[in-house]
């Protein structure tokens, strides 16, 4: 029978119905020529942002930060990185998104701050002052010098760090410059709420949080005594979805986020169904929606992202429908294939070089056609591959450089190492927006802070719209299909060929019509068995072609006899089921 069951999502919310769009500030558009991206270099390129189809955007990190994790650091909550502007110009850049109609909404970090922050050096100093109790300070273990438990950053080795100013360690579960804030301080609170407030006074539509799920931890601080892979990171069962998360985002949602206008979505990593489902169920007065990471986890081994292992499509169709199921009419999903923490998606799942327009535009039939709200990331829309860098010296970013060091120092080849980076660094993603093919690629008049993609002079902005298959042209295609068929974003889910080994199938349904979607995730061609549709299609039903990334206006009469559908090397198919009277 057709699933109503998505009415639960009828409400109407703008979040709901937009389309985002993701900027890494530093690396968008450089304005005035110091190599770092900036808010006026945004703002120059809004129009590009309209005329994609876009509602939404947002910003990772633009507060003051000493850059050890790129913004992630903060080092003051209401100010603007000089580096990328004056607090004007942010306020510019917001009104000029606002009067064309798009939303903004900003990064919060609020899990940590930088250890620069005048509450952590006023807590390591004053430890009776009033920031004291601001972050997680633990002496040693008895033994005197060893750390309080055994605990792993996520950026490599121990996640405490004594501080010899206070004579005690302090948790990071980042770098070392990123303080763990102690969240059972009901101050500590009080203070992320406040600023949260000011920043909506300020206008803004809303906020992504960074690893919300982190910021409760078990105040017992036990050892992780479980038996791991050598890479893997020890205390995550205490500190991930902890004791009282519940609790601060509720208390969070009654002082900040009540109003239904403010959206709220959270990256929650490691965080299964049932957390999802507590943190983001329509009923529960927490987040809107939960960036879960079960997807980019596709290629990770036993010991986490480092330790990359080989992936299939019917895995890839496992969880997509999973996860859309699972959420169906219950919590509303936030869907994504890149971010600046995964390597870009076209080079990881499927083909950035012989079929890259092909692969380009069959992911976005993928993250287009899901429901809940699509994040494009910078780039993609343009197909940008990895940045691939080919030398250790050009990369930025602190865990790549972590993981380097660590692994050189227990021995490891240098050759195979630089293999895994040039796979996953995050560093592939954070490259400048390729613009045009000239020198620096038109992201700014001088080098920049991290070096051009490998491949920019082929691959650009300028190039893709002049092209006579252009990425931008079939996502702006794909966008105002999504708009006006409410199935897309809003349908229920219904795998067709889980276990294919090439390709990924589903159908989408709604009481406004039903779509199938075929994307063949693969560089041979790949049937699809058009006689696996469910029983409960009408009787009598054919289908018309709504969009292919292939030249071909509509299914071939001889696939519809046969019931097979042949799709070419990452070809991807949304089609409508007509029944005719
Ligand atoms: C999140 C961010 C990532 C950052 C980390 C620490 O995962 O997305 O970029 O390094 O949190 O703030
Ligand atoms: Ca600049």
């Amino acid at each position: 029978m057709q699933n109503k069951k998505n009415s639960n999502f009828a409400e109407k919310k703008w979040w709901r119905d937009a389309i985002f769009y993701q900027i890494y500030p530093r690396s968008f558009n450089d304005s005035n020529g110091d190599g770092i991206g900036d808010l006026e270099g945004i703002k120059e390129k809004i129009p590009y942002l309209k005329d994609l189809g876009i509602d939404a955007v947002w910003l990772n990190p633009v507060y003051p930060s000493p850059n050890k994790d790129y913004g992630y650091d903060i080092s003051n909550y209401q100010a603007i990185n000089p580096e990328y502007g004056r607090f004007e110009d942010f306020t510019e850049l917001l009104d000029a998104f606002h009067d064309q109609g798009l939303k903004v909404i900003m990064d919060l970090v609020v899990n940590h701050t930088s250890t620069e922050h005048a509450w952590f050096q006023d807590s390591r100093r004053n430890p009776n002052g009033p920031y004291g109790d601001f972050y997680i300070w633990r002496d040693g273990k008895e033994s005197g010098a060893e750390t309080p438990n055994n605990w792993n950053s996520f950026f490599g080795g121990s996640a405490w760090k004594y501080d010899p100013l206070r004579g005690q360690y302090y948790l990071h579960l980042f770098e070392e410059h990123q303080a763990d804030l102690n969240w059972a301080n009901p101050k500590v609170r009080e203070e992320v709420f406040r600023i949260m407030n000011w920043w909506f006074s300020q206008g803004i539509d809303g906020f992504r949080m960074d690893v919300i799920n982190m910021i409760s931890k078990d105040n017992s601080f036990p050892d992780d005594c479980r038996d791991l892979d050598e890479l893997a990171i020890k205390g995550t069962p205490y500190f991930i979805n902890g004791p009282e998360l519940h609790t601060y985002l509720k208390e969070m949602w009654e002082q900040v986020l009540s109003d239904p206008s403010k959206f709220a979505v959270g990256e929650c990593p490691g965080a299964g169904f049932e957390d999802v489902l507590a943190l983001s169920g329509l009923d529960r007065k927490e987040l809107d929606a939960v960036f879960q990471m079960e997807l980019m986890e596709i290629d990770h081994g036993n010991g986490g992202k480092w330790d990359i292992r080989p992936w299939k499509a019917s895995e890839f169709s496992a969880k997509l429908t999973r996860w859309q199921q699972v959420l169906e009419g219950r919590a509303w999903p936030a869907n994504f294939l890149s971010n600046h923490d995964q390597p870009r998606a076209l080079s990881r799942l499927a083909d950035d070089d012989e079929y890259h327009f092909e692969s380009s535009a069959m992911l976005a039939v993928i993250l287009l056609s899901l429901t809940g709200t699509p994040f494009i990331y910078y780039g993609e829309e343009i197909g940008m591959p990895n940045a691939d860098f080919t030398s250790i010296s050009d990369y930025r970013d602190i865990d790549t450089l972590n993981f380097f060091a660590l692994e050189r120092e227990r021995g490891r080849d240098e050759n195979e190492l630089l293999k895994i980076i040039r796979y996953m660094s995050r560093d592939n993603a954070r490259s400048p927006m390729q613009w045009n093919g000239k020198p620096y690629g038109g992201f700014s008049s001088t080098e920049p802070w991290i070096p051009m993609g490998r491949r920019y002079t082929q691959i650009n902005a300028e190039q893709d719209l002049a092209a006579e298959r252009s990425v931008y042209k079939e996502y702006q295609k794909l966008i105002s299909l999504r708009k006006k068929t409410a199935a897309l974003g809003y349908g229920s889910f219904e795998p067709v060929e889980s276990d294919h080994e090439q390709l990924i199938a589903f159908m989408k349904r709604h009481q406004q019509g039903d779509y199938l979607i075929y994307a063949n995730m693969s560089g041979r061609n790949a049937l699809g068995q058009l006689s696996l549709l469910p029983d409960s299609l009408p009787e009598g039903f054919t289908m018309e072609l709504e969009y292919s990334n292939y030249k071909r206006t509509t299914l071939h009469e001889q696939e519809l006899k046969d019931g097979i559908l042949n799709l070419r090397p990452y070809e991807a198919c949304i089609l409508r089921i007509v029944v005719y009277p």
